[in-house]
């Protein structure tokens, strides 16, 4: 976001000498404040362009201090637009509230009404994204967004996130897809599971959908492989919830080359928010190479001995190739089997050195029900503890804090824009 570099001098109003290229604006969320119903219309019309097609907007009336009071108790979208008419030396001060309650990789631009460079500069160096003068005409916001997401400087949206089982069944497809669900509803963005289980991939049944081949398609196509092509292969499986699905089929074998998942990944790293790649268990060279691209890496594993040392080699493996991220946290599935002698959980994160997320309990019924009826434990049972766990592994691995306003005051990570509000 280094907005200010680029633009240094230039005030919103002017007009831009260029748009940024015909390239779509990903999939992200946006939400207006306006206090006045013309900058409504404005924006609404914006979002008219054909670039914005796969932006969902909503606009709420309201000033700095309307959208203080909705992302006290809500998440915050990908990007905030918020008119204000304070005067400029009241302007940063209300958006240093703002930023209490921001997600730190929410992006935000001010529409004010005073056309003032050093106003302009303060925003910018306090992490605020975008200074525009009103009036202003569609073009300069569609503009303004398009630097945001798709820009030279822009990075990538999409946040992947990758569930390695360390033993088949360990339940590590289950945790992806209900975390991802969890993630979805509760943050209200689009969310993407890839299956990259070709033969015996499981997201279609847990799903209760039949999409079509998906991510054998994409990785078939490779090199003609685009942002079109890649669009027509996800299927929507629910609200926010998109799927990559994999074949299920033996009629043909699946020999992987290293890089066949990169362009795909690459690809959905800048179209959709939130992705979440669900591994086999397998350790072949395209997992390994894939591990350099995610942001987080989970390791699925069921207490007893062969998990463990199928989880330490992971995880020691995974550290090795990652040298500059943090190690993979670990999940323990199917804790409490019963009549099962366990390994306790704390001896095995320490064991393997990882950080111990989540410990979810063993439930036949539940799980048993939830997979043969092709649903979410959430929509079985959203008060079960397993659910809990869903929601916490979620909560940790997408950075985000499920929105409740009691949590969100504790336990936000607001690093990003405080630490850059305090700088100025
Ligand atoms: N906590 C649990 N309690 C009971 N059954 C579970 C639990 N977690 C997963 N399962 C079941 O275990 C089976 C294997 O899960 P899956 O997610 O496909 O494993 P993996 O992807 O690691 O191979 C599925 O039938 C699933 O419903
Ligand atoms: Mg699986």
């Amino acid at each position: 976001m280094n907005v200010f570099n680029s633009k240094s001098g230039k005030t919103g109003s002017e007009k831009p000498g260029h748009l940024s290229g015909t390239r779509m604006i990903p999939r992200v969320t946006v939400q207006a404040f306006c206090e006045n119903s013309q900058t409504a219309q404005l924006i609404e019309s914006a979002m008219n362009d054909r670039r914005m097609s796969k932006v969902a907007l909503t606009t709420h009336n309201g000033s700095i201090q309307g959208a203080v009071e909705t992302y006290r108790s809500n998440p915050t979208p990908n990007l905030i637009l918020v008119e204000t008419s304070l005067s400029p030396e009241n302007i940063p001060a209300a958006l240093e509230e703002l930023a209490e309650f921001c997600d730190p990789n929410t992006h935000v631009i001010v529409l004010g009404h005073v056309n003032d460079v050093l106003l302009y500069r303060e925003l910018i160096r306090s992490g605020v994204d975008e200074y525009i003068v009103l009036p202003t005409d569609a073009n300069t916001i569609v503009f303004a967004i398009a630097e945001l997401f798709v820009g030279e400087d822009a990075a990538p949206v999409g946040r992947v996130m990758g569930f390695v089982p360390a033993k088949g069944g360990s339940g590590s497809s289950t945790t992806a897809h209900n975390s991802a669900w969890i993630a979805a509803q509760t943050l209200r963005q689009e969310v993407l599971i890839v299956d990259m289980d070709l033969p015996f991939g499981t997201v279609g049944l847990n799903f209760n959908q039949d999409p079509p081949n998906g991510i054998a398609d994409a990785i078939d196509a490779q090199e003609n492989l685009d942002a079109v092509m890649l669009d027509r292969l996800i299927s929507k499986a629910a609200n926010n919830i998109n799927l990559l699905a994999a074949p299920g089929t033996l009629e043909k074998p699946y020999d992987l080359a290293q890089g066949d998942f990169e362009k795909t990944i690459e690809l959905l790293q800048s179209t959709i928010p939130l992705i979440f790649l669900d591994f086999p268990h397998v350790w072949n060279g395209w997992v390994r190479k894939t591990m350099s691209v995610l942001d987080e890496v989970v390791i699925v594993a069921e207490p007893d001995l062969a998990n463990l040392r199928n989880a330490k080699g992971l995880a020691d493996s995974i550290r090795a190739l990652r040298p500059t991220e943090g190690s993979p946290l670990l999940v323990l599935n199917k804790v409490g089997l019963p009549k099962r002698p366990e390994i306790s959980p704390a001896e095995f994160a320490s064991a393997i050195d990882c950080e111990l997320i989540e410990q979810i309990p063993f439930d036949a019924a539940l799980f048993g029900t939830a997979a043969n009826n092709g649903q979410m434990i959430a929509e079985v049972s959203a008060n079960s503890k397993a659910n809990e766990a869903f929601g916490t592994i979620s909560a940790k691995i997408t950075g985000r804090e499920i929105p409740q306003a009691t949590q969100k005051m504790g336990k936000l990570d607001l690093s990003g824009l405080l630490k850059k509000l305090k700088k100025a």
